[in-house]
């Protein structure tokens, strides 16, 4: 009874797991990420349709089983159906996905790049560090003008990651010692989800960002403002603390081992989206950061309750 129990909770359990989050590549928002969706409803149908050819003869020789003795297919049969098909249809599969489309969903070699816009991503364990041409330099949000093509060249600090945002294109792996490029398009305004998608340690799960696909006006201020130095100079806690690891745009502090915190009070997340950005979240992870991520590169500070209120009150202030 528990298992028939088990088993009707499954369905429920598939639906909130897999079908609710929104960062799915059945859900396109990109002409690569169109063509990647089809691919996938195209795959899925022709695996249904080999599936009960397959479960069809097998059910035809359950019926037909002891009726003639020792039948045996015939060496036509097992050529037609076991060899040919087989290599017919994943050969015709593997053309349209390779050669039709996966090559389509790469960016235009630099020299043909229909954009100026370009964005450096560099994966780390385990946030994403972002910077734009200039000094604008961010973490795990990447905002691009809607309707654009913007080419990310992506590289890794430390161990392999993969760039995945489903609704736009296809994963890129991040490598110590190559640069990889994918392009980044959205139809529509909003923010899309993406996530490391390449296992790189403890905390693989928690590194993910957002992509803000903004109107270009809004775009234009962003980088604008992203692109100003620090509007407050830090105190002597934060040069204690914080400088051997962070920058802060503007100021003394320029250390290159955590995120550039120069406009850390304008993201929406702390930690690559493992917590939303606020002030009271902001003075957790800087008095216990292993508690909220652990496994995150952040050491523990040994703060007091008060200097890690003070040091979040002026962190949240930079906008
Ligand atoms: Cu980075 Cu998984």
């Amino acid at each position: 009874m528990p298992v028939v129990r088990l088993l009707t909770l499954l369905p429920l359990v598939l639906l909130a797991t897999g079908c609710g989050s929104k960062q799915s590549s059945l859900r396109p928002e990109s002409p690569p990420a169109h063509g990647i969706a089809t691919l996938w409803w195209i795959m899925l149908g022709a695996s249904t349709f080999g599936l009960a050819v397959i479960v069809g003869i097998l059910v035809a020789a359950w019926f037909r089983r002891g009726s003639r003795g020792r039948d045996r297919p015939g060496t036509l049969t097992v050529i037609v159906l076991g060899i040919v098909t087989p290599i017919l249809v994943l050969a015709a599969l593997f053309a349209y996905s390779d050669i039709f489309l996966i090559r389509g969903t790469s960016p235009p070699p630099a020299a043909a790049a229909t954009t100026d816009l370009s964005v450096h991503v560099v994966g780390h364990q385990f946030w994403w560090e972002v910077r734009y041409g200039g000094t604008a330099v961010t973490a795990n949000e990447i905002h691009i003008p809607v309707r654009t093509p913007v080419v990310v060249y992506v590289h890794s600090d430390d161990v392999i990651h993969s760039f995945w945002v489903p609704e736009l294109n296809r994963k890129i792996d991040l490598e110590p010692d190559q640069v990889n490029r994918v392009e980044l398009y959205a139809d529509k305004v909003g923010r899309y989800r993406g996530q490391c998608a390449e296992f790189c340690g403890l905390q693989h799960a928690h590194m993910g960002f957002y992509v803000y696909a903004d109107p270009p006006a809004a775009f234009a201020r962003w980088l604008a403002r992203q692109r100003r130095p620090a509007t407050a100079a830090p105190g002597a806690l934060f040069m204690t603390k914080c400088s051997s690891c962070h920058a802060i745009r503007g100021t003394t502090a320029d250390a290159h081992v955590g995120p550039d915190l120069t406009h850390v009070g304008s993201r929406t997340s702390l930690a690559a989206l493992t917590v939303p950005n606020s002030l009271v979240r902001m003075e957790q992870w800087l008095h216990d950061p292993q508690q909220v991520k652990p496994g995150a590169q952040m050491p523990d500070l040994s703060l007091t309750r008060a200097q890690a209120r003070a040091l979040a009150r002026y962190l949240e202030s930079l906008k």
